[in-house]
């Protein structure tokens, strides 16, 4: 089959529509920006060797994360100021999720209210920054529990959000609008003492937070597997190997290069997440030949709601769970759930 694909060039076109402030935001990495640049080529490297003569007859592309059904591993991550870049944000992000039969993540600094995500009906987790004060995420935890939240993404990379360079004119913060950002959290949050985020996140935190929320804990910002070992020591139900898409501590290592030692060393004791730089169905594929059993998506939904609103999201995540499924397919692969090590060169 031929033909002309959303996914193609969805970036360039996102860039014609988009504020140049916000567009500069969704696009910058960290200091050089050497850790974002890199992510992807990380990606393209892997090379496969797809078995020949199997049952190929169905493939399913289907599977769950946390027990959440999914129709494909690609799920959304979390993102801010999603309002900046369509004026339903979030929401419209969910519509599409939902139809694609996907999930999704809400940044804890979400432009949109919990409430009016949930309505869409689409799966969704919080992702969660903790403050230096813990009790002063209370407010925030139960509001996402009582509107429906499954999990809790507790984001470990950033004890201080690092410095961007993004090029010169305003920066997103003079370009959006009130409500673009943290609607969820109550007023006057940000200014006590207490408020910023935490700097001595440990084990103690993954406990806190099952039991303040009843939910599972998913520690997102992993590299190392003796970290991962201790998230998973602490209660952690899910480890996701990430470095914020190069937005933290540049010169950190590609996902793609950190991923199966983080797998070899949790074994079957939890699910393996890994984002930073996926953006085809050949880059999930090789994700899940290195043992990840979610594989999300930061920037590249971005561009599709930017471009398409709700129904570019979809066409998205049903564009590249197809594309997965042929890739399956010809690697020789029934499920998306039992694609084997041995598949990469
Ligand atoms: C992010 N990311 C992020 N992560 C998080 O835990 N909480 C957040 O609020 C945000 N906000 C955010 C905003 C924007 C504009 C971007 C691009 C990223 C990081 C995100 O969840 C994810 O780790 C990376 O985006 C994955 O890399 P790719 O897919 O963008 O290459």
């Amino acid at each position: 089959m031929t033909g002309q694909r959303f996914v193609d060039g969805v970036e360039e076109r996102a860039a014609q529509v988009l504020p140049d402030p916000v567009l500069r935001y969704v696009r910058q990495g960290a200091r050089e920006g050497r850790t974002a640049a890199e992510a992807t080529a990380a990606w393209d490297r892997p090379r496969f060797l797809p078995s020949v003569m199997r049952d190929v007859t169905e493939v399913h592309t289907a599977t769950s994360l946390l027990g959440t059904a999914t129709s494909s591993p690609l799920a959304v991550a979390p993102t801010t100021m999603q309002r900046g870049l369509h004026p339903d944000g979030e929401v419209a992000m969910a519509r599409g999720i939902a139809a694609a039969g996907s999930l999704m993540v809400v940044s804890s600094n979400a432009g949109s209210t919990f409430e009016d995500i949930a309505a869409t009906g689409v799966s969704w987790w919080l992702q969660m920054y903790l403050t230096a004060e813990r009790s002063t995420s209370l407010p925030l935890l139960r509001r996402a529990v009582d509107a429906g939240a499954r999990a809790i993404v507790l984001t470990v990379d950033t004890p201080v959000v690092a410095t961007k360079y993004d090029g010169t004119g305003p920066t997103v913060w003079d370009a959006a609008e009130p409500g673009w950002v943290r609607v969820n959290f109550p007023d006057g949050y940000g200014a006590a003492p207490g408020d910023e985020k935490a700097t001595d996140l440990g084990p103690q935190d993954v406990d806190w937070l099952a039991q303040a929320t009843g939910l599972p804990v998913v520690v997102k910002g992993v590299l190392r597997p003796q970290d991962a070992r201790r998230c998973l020591d602490a209660g952690a139900t899910a480890v996701w190997v990430s470095n914020h898409g190069g937005r933290q501590l540049d010169y950190a290592a590609a996902t793609a290069d950190c991923l199966a030692a983080v797998v070899a060393e949790v074994g079957s004791g939890a699910e393996v997440y890994v984002d930073g730089g996926v953006r085809t169905a050949r880059h999930a594929l090789a994700a899940l030949a290195r043992g990840a059993r979610g594989v999300f998506l930061g920037r590249l939904p971005l561009y599709a709601l930017a471009v398409g609103g709700a129904e570019g999201v979809e066409r998205m995540f049903t564009e590249l769970g197809s594309e997965l499924g042929e890739a399956l397919m010809l690697a020789g692969c029934a499920s998306a759930e039992c694609v084997p090590p041995d598949l990469l060169d």
